[in-house]
């Protein structure tokens, strides 16, 4: 049957949906003599018999499926072109073929491409990741320029396949715990962490600069303009008072009449025109006049969603959310990100101690979720980048973590061999160097860390009988210092008051947080786990910005 033109054919040849090359290569052998469709980038490509009457070519594909490749096996008389056009690093084929055993292939099987459907072709000499780029001898660091290609290679997209299972393994975790996912938001006007490292979100600007554009082509009139205006407004009304005194027809005294309405309402116009000033809003005493913003108040970027996250705890129990959030810090280390993704959870009725439990068996359950599920991602980071990764998986999962109190975490600081950049002292915030002397060199597994001394920790914390320390918890582990922080929360109304009065921070905006413990106010208790440390932690690498796709910090915010 003959097909109209732009009618879609009702066999679609080639497939339209391919194979994963995982599913080839976990099927081994046994997909020998499957016919499929693959698509994916050359990531080493070699041609044989070149100027010979039949040349071929072998080129190892990725498609981004799993950390192994499979080799096509391609005759130049199938493609029909120079079979240069598909070896360099870096190309896209979309290719069909039958499976085939292949005793020296790693996974004992190859494609043997009978059509090549598709080609996406690279100058090889431009194109920046060269094949041992690709491979083990990667050093993170140099492709994090290309942040819009690196995820084709071997380290990265194995950190993107583990990134992915650890946010399945979350929502898994606490799904089957029983905890409800709820989504908190992301412009907020409170500040969480009460620290102010906040990013503001306003109109204003582009209010300021929309103003700026139109005043430019349009500048606002001067007095003098307004002075003409106001002499023709008052031309316009002798005119109506001529023509009514004269008794003229109605027609022409209602076309006088208006004419003068229209006069005034220039006037009026101008007079307000001449009143815009270019630049950001401003009051009387030089404040910035946040009514005119878009919230008619100052906003942010959230900095934790746990404000939130404690108003549905104690509505529905046990929730967690899951999602960006941003810190306008400017820390320049390696464990640092101005957005980053934080799991957090808040659970009522519960105390610290249920709080460090739940925590714990939560970092298990990741690290036994990847040893699980990402072996091949893990054997990778091991042979390239970190021998121990796969050990500290297999530790975490199945060692109890090791419980101290700041107090005692500050006397084995005291009592160390070395010498630490940051001064030891009760009081102090604990720098990462003390946190990973405590998970790495004292007690070698994670270590959860209580009852802080309260100036150091956010408001919400609750305050112990000592009206000293809080019932915190951060939860430290090997290579990165602290994963988790967390704690219970204050529940009763007179303190937690008290705790924002000496934070500095206006208790008005804090009025429905308060409610919380004005109307049936629990005991309970949450914490947030970044995903990026959680990721640094299993896979061994050293910069956080190697664990997120578009990485965010001071002066960078590119694509
Ligand atoms: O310790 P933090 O600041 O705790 C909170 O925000 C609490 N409100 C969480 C809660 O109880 N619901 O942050 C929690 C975790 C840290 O332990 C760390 O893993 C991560 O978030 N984190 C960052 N990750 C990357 N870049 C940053 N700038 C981070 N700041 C915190
Ligand atoms: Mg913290």
């Amino acid at each position: 049957m003959a097909m109209a033109p732009g009618e879609a054919p009702e066999v679609l040849d080639p497939p339209s949906r391919r194979t994963r090359i995982r599913a080839i290569l976990d099927g081994g052998k046994a997909q020998a003599g499957r016919r499929v469709v693959v698509g994916g980038w050359v990531r080493a490509g070699r041609e044989q018999g070149h100027g010979a009457p039949d040349p071929f070519a072998f080129l190892d594909v990725n498609d981004g499926s799993c950390q192994g490749n499979l080799q096509l096996f391609v005759k130049g008389e199938v493609v029909g072109y120079p079979l240069a056009r598909l070896t360099a690093t870096g190309t896209s084929v979309f290719v069909e073929g039958v499976v085939r055993r292949d005793e020296r292939a790693k996974h004992g099987v190859e494609l043997a491409v009978t059509r090549v459907l598709e080609v996406g072709e690279v100058d090889a000499a431009a194109y920046p990741l060269p094949k041992t780029k690709t491979g083990h001898s990667l050093d993170p660091a140099y492709i994090r320029d290309f942040v819009h290609l690196r995820a084709r290679t071997y380290l990265i997209s194995a950190v993107f396949r583990i990134r992915s299972e650890l946010s399945f393994a979350t929502e898994k975790y606490f799904r089957d715990e029983g905890f409800l996912h709820v989504h908190t938001p992301i412009l907020t006007t409170s500040d969480c962490e009460g620290a102010g490292e906040m990013f503001q979100v306003t109109t204003l600007f582009s209010q300021a600069q929309k103003l700026e554009a139109e005043l430019k082509e349009n500048p606002a009139p001067t007095q003098a303009d307004i002075d003409a205006a106001k002499i023709v407004a008052k031309e316009k009304g002798d005119t109506v008072a001529q023509l009514k005194s004269a008794q003229a027809t109605k027609q022409e005294i209602s076309t006088a009449i208006s004419d003068l309405k229209k006069a005034k309402q220039d006037v009026l116009t101008m007079e307000e025109r001449s009143k815009l000033k270019p630049g950001i809003p401003r009051r009387e005493d030089g404040s910035v006049a946040f009514e005119k913003d878009f919230f008619k108040c100052p906003a942010y970027l959230t900095v934790s969603g746990q404000l939130h996250l404690e108003t549905l705890a104690c509505a529905l129990g046990d929730v967690y959310t899951f999602g960006p959030t941003f810190r306008a810090e400017h820390s320049h280390t390696s464990r640092h990100l101005a957005e980053f993704w934080m799991v957090e959870a808040e659970f009522a009725f519960a105390n610290l101690q249920d709080d460090m439990n739940c925590a714990e068996t939560y970092v298990q359950y990741l690290c036994k979720w990847l040893l699980d599920h990402c072996q091949e991602e893990m054997e990778f980071m091991v042979k390239s980048h970190d021998k121990d990764a796969m050990e500290r998986l297999k530790l975490v999962s199945s060692t109890p973590f090791k419980r101290i109190s700041y107090t005692q975490a500050v006397e084995i600081l005291k009592d160390a061999d070395r010498k630490f950049d940051n001064k030891v002292e009760w009081g102090i915030d604990l720098a990462a160097e003390h946190e990973r002397y405590l998970t790495e060199v004292v007690f070698k597994k994670p270590v959860i860390v209580f009852n802080y001394p309260k100036g150091i920790k956010a408001f919400y914390m609750r305050l112990n009988d000592d009206e000293k320390r809080v019932a915190a918890m951060d939860v430290l582990v090997p290579k990165v210092g602290e994963l988790i922080g967390g704690s219970q929360r204050e529940e009763r109304l007179d303190v937690l008051e008290q705790r924002i009065l000496d934070a500095g921070l206006p208790l008005e905006r804090y009025d429905k947080y308060m409610d919380l413990r004005r109307y049936g106010s629990v005991r309970h208790s949450g914490f947030g786990m970044g995903l990026e440390r959680m990721i640094l932690f299993a896979t061994g690498l050293d910069n956080i910005k190697d664990v997120i796709a578009f990485p965010r910090y001071p002066g960078r915010a590119d694509l």
